[in-house]
This record gives C-alpha cells, structure tokens and sequence, in this order.
C-alpha cells in the first residue's frame, strides 16, 4: 500500500515517472481522493462503517475496500494486474457489453478474435458484492494489412502476438460504479504458448492507453476521446503473486472516455 511520503518526494518520483511515460506530462492528474480509499481499505474490520463510506462519485471503487483485488486470477495464486479502469464517468455507451466492445474496436482491438486457441478463463473480485467473475470480455490487437486502407478482422493477433485485453464490470450491488476493469498486455508469438513478453503488462497498457488519449478515435460514425489519470498505490509494484513473474510498475491507468 502507498504509505504517504513527504510531497517533495513523491513530487520528485512522479515528475521522474512521467519524463520516462509515453503520455505527455499535461495527461498526469494525480487521484487526490486515493488517500482517502487507501486509509478505508485499511480499516477493513469496521465491515459496516466501510460499507456506509463507499463513495461512487468518481464513477469507480477500489476493489480492496471489499475484498477484491487489482490482480486478476489466472491460477490459484497468480494473476495479471488489472492495470487500466474505465471510469463510470465515461460514455454511457460504451459502459454497455455491447458499445465498448465497438470502442475497443475503435482503440484496435477486437473481440471477434476469440476462440482462436485461447488460453483458460480468467476470474477477478471488483469488490462489488459479485466476489470472483469469469473475464466478461476478451478482446485483441487487430493489424491493418493493407497499405492506405483497414482491412478488418483478419484477427492476425492471435497468431503474431500482440497486445490483448480481459475486461470486468463493476457492477455488483456493493459498489455498482458501471465501470471496467481491464487487465491489458503484450504477449509473444502463438509458438511461445501465449507467453507475456517482458515487460509486457506495462508496455500493454502504455500501448492501450496512448490509442484512447493520443487522438480521438471513432468506429463508424461514433467518436471518443479518452483523458488519463494515473493511479498509484492500487497495485504493489514488482513480480508478487503475477502470472510468469513479470514485473510491473503498478500504476493504473484510469481513462474517462467522453462522446465527441
Ligand atoms: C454486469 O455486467 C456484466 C457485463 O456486462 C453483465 O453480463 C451482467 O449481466 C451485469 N449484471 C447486472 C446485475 O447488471
């Protein structure tokens, strides 16, 4: 857990954290409320004050105050961090099963992928009341193979490797945010077994997010445009409990995603 350090400090590892981040220094808000949801997660035997201070506002909850995780998991005791959120706040559109699998479709991905040899089911507790859910979508990175124009679902992913994504819905009774949880990575060619790459959560989620926050992305006639927070404190940095011991940074990635 993030224990408050003085604020030149933590002014000195964020500033340093975003000269080495691919998203310009303009995209950083720092979640001022996190302190607040770190100190109720800490306090977890008081069960019903807890359940009294859970505070939807931000259009998502951390999912420790209840008993979750920001790992997912994939075996019994290894998961892959749950490393980008999209908030409740964002599109009511793309908050439904149906409109975010067209707005990942926008970022490059999709879920019309699946089937092709993939892996085990992945579970995850967003500490909303529905405790560990079967992974609600999985969708990859599609490639464009045609010089000057999209040719869609050629799903070349599957096979070349690439970055790909499982998505959960906080929307259990305790803490009905709406919003997604998304654990994103880079994984190697189909020959390597669906291994993650090194460094492959990080270099996932970086890739997801400079696609929502770049520029405005659209499917058909729909158009978004994502803004980032990032978010420390969530997710213990390093190898601990994650899937292939792969280290990650442990920042989250929370996008609001607006309709333009
Ligand atoms: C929660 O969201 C999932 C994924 O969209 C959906 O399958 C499920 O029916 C939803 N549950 C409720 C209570 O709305």
């Amino acid at each position: 857990m993030l224990t408050i350090v003085g604020a030149p400090l933590l002014l000195l590892i964020l500033s340093n954290w975003v000269r080495s981040s691919p998203v310009s220094s303009s995209d950083w808000i720092l979640d001022s409320t996190f302190g607040t949801q770190a100190t109720i997660a800490s306090e977890q035997t008081k069960a019903a004050v807890v359940d009294l201070e859970i505070d939807l506002t931000q259009g998502w909850v951390d999912p420790r105050i209840l008993g979750g995780q920001l790992l997912d998991f994939t075996t019994r005791r290894k998961g892959e961090p749950l490393n980008v959120i999209i908030s409740g706040k964002s599109d009511p559109y793309i908050l439904s099963e149906i409109g975010f699998s067209i707005y990942a479709k926008s970022l490059g991905f999709s879920s019309e992928c699946l089937g092709l040899h993939y892996g085990n089911i992945h579970q995850a507790n967003l500490g909303d009341g529905n405790e560990k859910q079967d992974e609600q979508l999985l969708a990859r990175q599609y490639y464009f193979t045609r010089p000057g124009g999209p040719v869609l679902g050629t799903c070349w992913e599957s096979l070349a490797g690439g970055n790909h994504f499982r998505a959960w819905k906080q929307n259990g009774t305790k803490a009905d945010t709406g919003a997604w949880f998304l654990g994103v990575s880079k994984e190697e060619h189909s020959g390597k077994h669906h291994m993650i790459i090194p460094d492959g959560y990080n270099i996932g989620r970086d890739f997801l997010v400079a696609q929502a926050v770049s520029s405005p992305t659209h499917w058909n006639s729909l158009w978004w445009q994502a803004e980032v927070e990032w978010v420390q404190g969530l997710l213990e940095p390093g190898s601990d409990g994650v899937n292939h011991g792969i280290k990650q940074d442990g920042y989250v990635a929370v996008l609001t995603v607006i309709r333009l």
